[in-house]
């Protein structure tokens, strides 16, 4: 979906209508009501004599006008009108461009790469007309050029997600995090098995043994000439979990291709900190690594040694993801001086999907006022976010009887809490306070289409850290 300013309406244009409330003496409202249209939430109908596409959505900004306008787009994928148009007059500047924008362009998304070229998605143009709109075109220029660079980096999550484990693997994203630090001046180290085999990173290596994919450590940096803050993000990027050893059964290994959504998701936010010029210094550390079977694969039973000498005695292969976390954990606390904030992104936990429902990231950590910052963040960029509370019950779950510490609890109950506080482990006393742990196993892939998220990849994660990032470097359009 392009977007662009215009001040009158292309030829075969569809002009797109959102209706909040219908006026009962009006006669165009009698018109549609006769038509079945009523205001039940992205419900919409196509007047082909007029060229008018009308909407219903509860308000004209935030959520609603993204889930209506995401509706439109949707209702429309397999028409023929390519150019939409809108103009703002009639909405007395109530409409909230940046949403429209943001609904537009994520609910346009279509993941294609697959499919019989005669299916492959044609990216549709909106013309805003902004003509009798209070705001200038260079501020509406400003407000979707960030809502662009956001979305796309969004969607570009959503496209590496979905690709397929034999076409994504860990080279490939070491591929990519190269091909985006070269695009964009940023700094890139990857660091294949041999290196992090001399750094001691047994934990992460372990995982990937089974695989015939190298497992890679990549650090992106990001700098501004005057940052503000420095901060860590560190993402899991299993590229497949099939469970390892303790194999998934076939309905749960579907769909595991997910598993590099953390990972993914910190690649789309460094992808998009240079396009916003956020004033800030920004790591992204993505453990690339592929949980597979096979002879020379590591076992429950066995105990291994992580980055910092810790010791894990293995329970269960599937816990994979936290052991791939540990070794980045280690890694960017001995390797990255004097950071404000280190948080983590993983579909770590089938457990936090129950505990909180497919649409909202869990999120855990010890400093109050930070998870304060982050459901600020949430509630100003659209993703849903619940806090799971640590207790001292808790502590003793991951106790070892041979080692420092085993890799999954005794109990499934609390089991999103438990993953978190093995991390916990892994971070510093002088980091506790900067450290949060998003479990985004529900909101990063679905089976079914919600609000302005298609079937499968969602994206989820990136729109919530750059509205952090943009809070905390106080950049205010
Ligand atoms: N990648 C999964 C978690 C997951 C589940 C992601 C559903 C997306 C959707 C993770 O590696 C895993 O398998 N976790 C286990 C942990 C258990 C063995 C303690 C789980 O949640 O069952
Ligand atoms: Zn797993
Ligand atoms: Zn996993």
């Amino acid at each position: 979906m392009q977007i662009a300013l215009s001040n009158k309406p292309p030829k075969e244009s569809l002009e797109l209508s959102f209706v909040t409330h219908m006026p009962a003496n009006s006669k165009l409202f009698k018109m549609l009501e006769k038509a079945g249209f009523n205001l039940k939430e992205g419900t919409t109908y196509l007047d082909v004599h007029h060229n008018i596409l009308y909407v219903a959505s509860r308000s004209l900004c935030s959520e609603d006008l993204k889930i209506s306008a995401a509706k439109a787009i949707q209702s429309i994928q397999k028409s023929s009108f390519m150019t939409l148009f809108i103009a703002l007059e009639q909405y007395q500047d109530q409409l909230d461009v940046a949403a429209l924008a943001e609904g537009l362009i994520l609910g346009d998304y279509y993941f294609s790469q697959y499919k019989h070229e005669s299916q492959k998605h044609q990216e549709r143009k909106l013309f805003i007309d902004y003509s009798g709109s209070m705001h200038t075109k260079h501020h509406l220029e400003e407000i979707l050029h960030e809502v662009d660079m956001i979305c796309r980096n969004v969607n570009l999550v959503r496209d590496i997600v979905n690709t397929p484990p034999q076409d994504y693997y860990p080279y490939i994203m070491a591929l990519d995090a190269k091909y985006f630090a070269k695009r964009d001046g940023l700094e890139c180290k990857i660091l294949g098995e041999h290196l992090m085999q001399e750094m001691g990173m047994h934990a992460l290596l372990s995982v990937g043994r089974a695989s015939v994919h190298e497992s890679q450590l990549i650090h992106l940096t990001y700098r501004s000439e005057h940052p503000k803050v420095k901060i860590v993000l560190l993402g899991k990027g299993l590229t497949y979990d099939s469970g390892g050893l303790s194999l998934k059964s076939s309905d749960s290994m579907v769909s595991m291709k997910c598993d590099k959504a953390g990972g993914s998701a910190v690649l789309g936010v460094m992808c998009t900190l240079k396009a916003l010029g956020l004033e800030c210094e920004v790591h992204g550390i993505i453990g690339a690594v592929e949980n597979m079977i096979g002879g020379n694969a590591y076992k429950p039973d066995d105990v291994l040694r992580a980055k910092n000498g810790m010791t894990i005695e293995v329970k269960n292969t599937d816990a994979e993801g936290r052991l791939v976390l540990a070794d980045c954990l280690c890694y960017a606390q001995d390797e990255i001086e004097d950071f404000d904030y280190i948080f983590d992104f993983a579909t770590l936990t089938g457990a936090s999907i129950v505990a909180l429902g497919g649409q909202t990231i869990a999120v855990m950590g010890h400093n109050d006022t930070l998870k304060e910052k982050i459901n600020t963040a949430a509630s100003q960029s659209g993703e849903l976010v619940g806090f799971l509370p640590y207790n001292r019950y808790f502590e003793h779950e991951l106790d070892s009887e041979i080692a420092d510490m085993v890799n999954t609890a005794s109990t499934r109950n609390g089991g999103a809490i438990t993953a978190s506080l093995f991390l916990d482990r892994f971070i510093k006393d002088e980091n506790k306070k900067k450290w949060l742990h998003f479990d985004m196993a529900g909101p990063a892939y679905s089976q079914k289409a919600w609000g302005y998220n298609p079937y499968g990849a969602s994206g989820a994660g990136v729109r919530l850290i750059v509205q952090f990032l943009k809070n905390i470097t106080q950049k205010s359009l």
